[in-house]
């Protein structure tokens, strides 16, 4: 087995090769003078291969089928992870007319070569966009080692920013439970999306020394730096895992008085403490 990794996913597809115990391919990326980018990978024929790479622009997605192009001739098979899948969160359609980008990118990947195998999501904005491959997907969660970062804190309220990551506030809360026998209470708050930028979240009064404000994304940081403004008082943490960051979002969730911020390495950036690479290899392992 060899790992390739796209141009956005090099740090998290060199720690999945070494806990595969596997070689890590060397790949070549560059753009045109007109803007059309260019994906090479250097390597022997092998058995399988295993594409890493995060879909973070329209030039990731294009890298992606790149690279599954290029491995695809010089391999049997090829497993696809994508450890952050951009436009899932445009699942459905919201208004008639719109294309339901998170679709069009499962049958893309799905299709662009025959020899694709399986592909796997981390924390995939819906699970039901799993079904628009057409090849096997699952997902690989990472809310269970995220939690694990906050071993030592006790007095704890997970609070989910909105009805879409109550799941993950429960998980994440049944995580701690579980690994370190303390009781964490979760609270889901009430949000509005005003525009991309902003959203109203409704007042709840909340107690606990420690909250942790849980999401999966986090983009312009609007979301969480609402969230934050409720829990004046308390010392807030924030767990994502797929830190974007666009914009201000970092100095919003700073003035909103968040004493730290933990993502995965899904996106990497200097908030990514916690690794999935090992959940990668696992799950690429199983047959
Ligand atoms: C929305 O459904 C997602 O789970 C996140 O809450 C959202 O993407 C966060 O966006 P932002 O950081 O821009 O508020």
């Amino acid at each position: 087995m060899i790992v390739a990794s796209g141009i956005s996913s090099q740090i998290l597809a060199s720690r999945v090769a070494d806990a595969l115990g596997c070689e890590l391919a060397f790949c070549e990326f560059k753009k045109f003078p007109d803007g059309e980018i260019y994906t090479r990978v250097d390597m022997e024929r092998n058995e399988e291969a295993v594409v890493v790479q995060s879909i973070r622009s329209d030039a990731d997605l294009m890298c992606l089928l790149q690279l599954i192009d290029a491995a695809s001739h010089l391999t049997e098979s090829v497993d696809v992870v994508i450890p952050y899948m951009g436009y899932a969160r445009q699942d459905r359609q919201f208004r008639r007319g719109e294309a339901v980008s998170a679709r069009v990118v499962a049958r893309c990947v799905s299709a662009v070569a025959e020899n694709v195998r399986r592909v796997f999501v981390v924390n995939v904005h819906s699970k039901h966009v799993l079904r628009y491959f057409t090849v096997p997907a699952c997902e690989i969660d990472a809310v269970p080692l995220l939690s694990s970062y906050f071993s030592d804190l006790n007095d704890i309220v997970v609070i989910a920013p909105d009805k879409g990551a109550e799941d993950m506030a429960k998980s994440f809360a049944d995580a701690i439970y579980e690994k370190f026998g303390e009781k964490v209470r979760y609270e889901v708050l009430r949000k509005k999306r005003i525009s991309e930028e902003e959203v109203e979240i409704e007042h709840k009064a909340l107690e606990g020394e420690n909250a942790i404000i849980v999401d999966d994304i986090i983009s312009t940081g609007g979301t969480i730096a609402e969230a934050a403004s409720l829990l004046r008082g308390m010392n807030v943490f924030v767990a994502c895992v797929h830190g974007i960051f666009v914009q201000n979002a970092l100095l919003r969730m700073r003035k909103a008085g968040i004493r730290d911020i933990i993502s995965t390495d899904t996106v990497e950036s200097a908030f990514s403490k916690v690794s999935v690479a090992g959940a990668i290899a696992d799950a690429l392992r199983a047959k």
